[in-house]
């Protein structure tokens, strides 16, 4: 995004993964106390463990939009574990992740069922996340862009044109995923041009008013040049944003520079 232009709207998503206790949750909100009456408003997420969701969204109030990081692929029936998209929209839930590298990689989730935990969610009115990303074998044999443009494909199949506004992308390089090691500004911003124009060419979906976020070892350190990045438009961020001090710079970079 554009660093120079006021209406760019930013948003800063923390995926806390399988992490925090109930008492880390609460210590988390306390020392974002004052921090969460200033003006972040709709820009700062978090998507915190499904059973967490209750007591971020009482701590967090107002402040902040509260997520799930998966959700099933119907809204009820004999799925042992899941849970319905359906309940998450009864507990005032805003938006929901899918297509995560762990979910596809540790629960062997293909692009179909991503595209039908997506459809299943926007039914039920809640924003979605779309996480795509390449392996470093994939990126080393010049597949990048290729892996991207399948999943982004079958991933967004049968999204119609009402539906877009409700979808934003996150481009998380698995290779940097927890390892420390991001993309540079300029590597991310190659792959979220070229993800826009594919949106707009192939799926014919209103590519400048999609929100592409950037994922993987994103820190206080690093955010800044990121989103210096005319296509990057905020940051999924899972290790970083579980320290309420490393959150808040992560946002104060973001919304009040
Ligand atoms: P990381 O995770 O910031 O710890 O690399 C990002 C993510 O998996 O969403």
């Amino acid at each position: 995004m554009d660093m120079s232009d006021s209406s760019r709207q930013v948003l800063i998503v923390g995926n806390w993964k399988m992490n925090h206790t109930q008492a880390e949750v609460k210590q988390f909100f306390q020392e974002l106390h004052d921090f969460k009456r200033q003006d972040i408003k709709g820009r700062a997420w978090i998507a915190p463990q499904f059973i967490h969701l209750s007591l971020v969204q009482q701590l967090g109030a107002l402040a902040f939009k509260i997520g799930a990081q998966n959700c099933s692929h119907e809204n009820h029936g004999a799925y042992t574990g899941d849970v319905s998209p359906q309940a998450l929209k009864e507990m005032n839930v805003d938006f929901v992740i899918v297509g995560h590298s762990e979910r596809r990689a540790f629960f062997k989730e293909n692009d179909r069922i991503i595209n039908s935990k997506l459809h299943r969610a926007l039914e039920n009115k809640l924003k979605v996340i779309l996480c795509v990303g390449e392996t470093l074998d994939q990126r080393q044999s010049g597949k990048t862009l290729d892996v991207l443009q399948d999943q982004l494909r079958e991933g967004l199949k049968g999204v119609s044109a009402d539906q877009w506004g409700e979808i934003i992308l996150a481009y998380e390089p698995v290779w940097a995923i927890g390892t420390g090691q991001t993309a540079t500004p300029e590597q991310a911003q190659e792959v979220h041009l070229a993800l826009r124009m594919f949106l707009e060419k192939e799926l014919h979906a209103p590519a400048q008013q999609i929100l592409i976020l950037y994922g993987g070892s994103v820190k206080p350190s690093n955010i800044a040049e990121l989103l210096e990045q005319p296509d990057i438009d905020g940051a999924l961020v899972g290790g970083a944003s579980l320290k309420a001090s490393d959150y808040k710079t992560l946002c104060q970079v973001a919304f009040l520079s």
